[in-house]
C-alpha cells in the first residue's frame, strides 16, 4: 500500500516537472508533488456563517447582526450567565482530577438533565427507565439518536417539519436515515399549518419516526398550543409513530423550563417511549462548552440497561467519552437548589428580554405607520422570528441598512437591543412599504 502511494506520488511529481519544462516561465527550483487532495471540490459556505462574514466586513458602525443563533444582552454582547460564572468557580476551586468520564458522561449531570426535561416526578424518572447519555451538545445528541434509530428502529424514514433547523437533514442523512418532511409552517398566514401537519402525519406509513421541536421552533418561532400538542399526540399514537423530540431551547420560549417541557411530559404521560435531544447551549449559554444529552424512555429498567449498553457501543468509536468541564458546570447548577433558582431567574430574564424586544419592534413598526400586520412578531416565541420578509427584502436590509438576517426572512430576536430596535424597525418599514 505504502509503495503504491509512493509510486503514485513519483509519477505525479514527474508530470509536474515535465509540464514545467514546456512552460514559458522557468521551472521552479523545487519539485512539488501533486497533492493527494487536488480533486477535492470547494464546498458551499455555511449559510449562517456567511452572514457573519458579510456582517464583519461591513464598516458601518450601527450595523445589526440578526443572523446568529446565540443570545446577546441588551448591549448586544455575548452573555455569560452569573450562575454559570459562580458554578465554574466552584468547579475550579474543587481542583478535581481530569480523568476520563464514563462513556455516557458525568452521572451527576445526566441525572439532573433527565429530571429537568421529564420532571423529577415523572413516572419514567421514578421507575428508572430512562436511558440517558451526555452528548456533544444538541447536535451530538441528534447524531447519537439518529445512529441509534438507524441501528435499532424498524424504519429508516424520519419526518422533519418543513422548515426545520438546517442541520437536521444533514445529521439524519449522515447517520444513514432518510429524512422527509411534514407540513409545519404556512407562509401565507405566517402561522402553524396545523391542518397540513396533521394530514401529513396521518398520511405517513405507520410507525414513522417524527422529529418534533419541543419548544421555540427554529427557524419559525411558531409552536403548537398545548391543545394542538394533544391532537398531535393522538395522531402519533393512532399511527404508532415514534416521537423524536429536539429540545434545544428549554426555558427560552416562555421563560419557564417546566412549561416549555410540556409536550415531552405529556407524551410520556400518554405512554410514549420518546427520544429526546437536549442542549444547554442556549439556556445556560454554554455554547462552546458543548453540553447536551440524548435519552430514550424505555419500558422498564432491564430494557433501559440494554439500550444503555447499545448507546455506549455507538458512542465509543465516535469520541470515546465526552468532555467534563461544561457538564460539571451544568451539574453544579442543577444540583444546587440555590444556584438552580438563580439560573431559572436568569433564563427568565433572557426570555423576558426577547419578549420585550418583540413588543418594541412591533410597536415601532406600527408607530412608523406600517400598513402590514406585525402580530406574528409578538405571537411567535423564542429566539427567532420568521418575519415574512422575502429574500429580496432581506437583501435590501443588508445592502441599504446594514441589517443582516437569513434569506428565509428569519431574524434572531436576541440580536435586537433597546438601542438598535428603532433603526431596525425603520429599515424593515422602508423595505416593506
Ligand atoms: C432546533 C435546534 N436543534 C439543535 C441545535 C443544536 O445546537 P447545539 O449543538 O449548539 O446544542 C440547534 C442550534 O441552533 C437548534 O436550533
Amino acid at each position: 500500500m505504502l509503495r503504491t502511494i509512493a509510486r503514485t506520488h513519483a509519477v505525479a511529481a514527474t508530470k509536474v516537472v515535465r509540464a514545467s519544462t514546456f512552460s514559458a516561465t522557468p521551472a521552479a527550483s523545487f519539485v512539488r508533488f501533486q497533492s493527494v487532495w487536488a480533486k477535492v471540490p470547494q464546498g458551499p459556505p455555511d449559510a449562517i456563517l456567511g452572514i457573519t462574514e458579510a456582517f464583519k466586513k461591513d464598516a458601518f458602525e450601527q450595523k445589526i447582526n440578526l443572523g446568529v443563533g446565540a443570545y446577546r444582552d441588551d448591549g448586544g454582547k455575548p452573555f455569560v450567565l452569573p450562575s454559570v460564572r459562580e458554578a465554574e468557580k466552584e468547579v475550579v476551586n474543587k481542583a478535581l482530577d481530569k480523568e476520563y468520564a464514563p462513556i455516557t458522561g458525568v452521572p451527576a449531570f445526566t441525572k439532573a438533565a433527565a429530571e429537568l426535561a421529564y420532571g423529577a416526578d415523572s413516572p419514567a424518572v421514578l421507575e428508572d427507565r430512562i436511558a440517558i447519555t451526555q452528548t456533544i451538545s444538541g447536535t451530538g445528541a441528534l447524531r447519537i439518536g439518529a445512529e441509534f434509530l438507524n441501528k435499532f428502529y424498524s424504519s429508516k424514514k424520519i419526518l422533519l417539519p418543513q422548515p426545520s433547523w438546517a442541520n437536521h437533514k444533514a445529521v439524519f442523512t449522515a447517520a444513514g436515515l432518510e429524512p422527509a418532511t411534514y407540513r409545519y409552517y404556512d407562509p401565507k398566514n405566517i402561522a402553524l399549518d396545523f391542518e397540513g401537519l396533521l394530514a401529513d402525519l396521518e398520511a405517513a406509513p405507520n410507525g414513522t419516526a417524527v422529529l418534533l421541536h419541543a419548544c421555540a421552533h427554529n427557524p419559525t418561532g411558531v409552536d403548537p398550543t398545548p391543545e394542538q400538542w394533544r391532537k398531535i399526540e393522538e395522531v402519533v399514537k393512532a399511527k404508532g409513530h415514534f416521537p423524536f423530540f429536539d429540545m434545544a431551547y428549554q426555558g427560552f420560549a416562555t421563560g419557564d423550563v417546566n412549561r416549555d417541557a410540556y409536550p415531552i411530559r405529556y407524551f410520556v404521560e400518554q405512554g410514549h417511549e420518546v427520544a429526546l435531544c437536549q442542549s444547554f447551549a442556549k439556556n445556560m449559554g454554554l455554547y462552546g462548552e458543548r453540553v447536551g444529552a440524548f435519552s430514550l424512555v424505555c419500558q422498564d429498567t432491564a430494557e433501559k440497561n440494554r439500550v444503555d449498553s447499545q448507546l455506549k457501543i455507538i458512542i465509543r468509536p465516535f469520541y470515546s467519552n465526552p468532555p467534563v468541564h461544561g457538564a460539571r458546570i451544568a451539574a453544579t447548577i442543577l444540583n444546587n437548589p440555590e444556584l438552580k433558582k438563580q439560573w431559572l431567574g436568569e433564563v427568565k430574564q433572557m426570555a423576558d428580554r426577547m419578549i420585550k424586544m418583540r413588543a418594541l419592534l412591533k410597536e415601532n413598526l406600527e408607530r412608523l405607520g406600517s400598513q402590514q400586520n406585525w402580530d406574528h412578531v409578538t405571537s411567535q416565541i423564542g429566539m427567532f422570528c420568521y418575519t415574512g420578509l422575502s429574500p429580496e427584502q432581506v437583501e435590501r436590509l443588508a445592502k441599504e441598512f446594514s441589517v443582516y438576517g437569513t434569506k428565509d426572512g428569519r431574524i434572531s430576536i436576541a440580536g435586537i437591543t433597546s438601542q438598535n430596535v428603532g433603526r431596525l424597525a425603520q429599515a424593515i418599514y422602508e423595505v416593506t412599504k
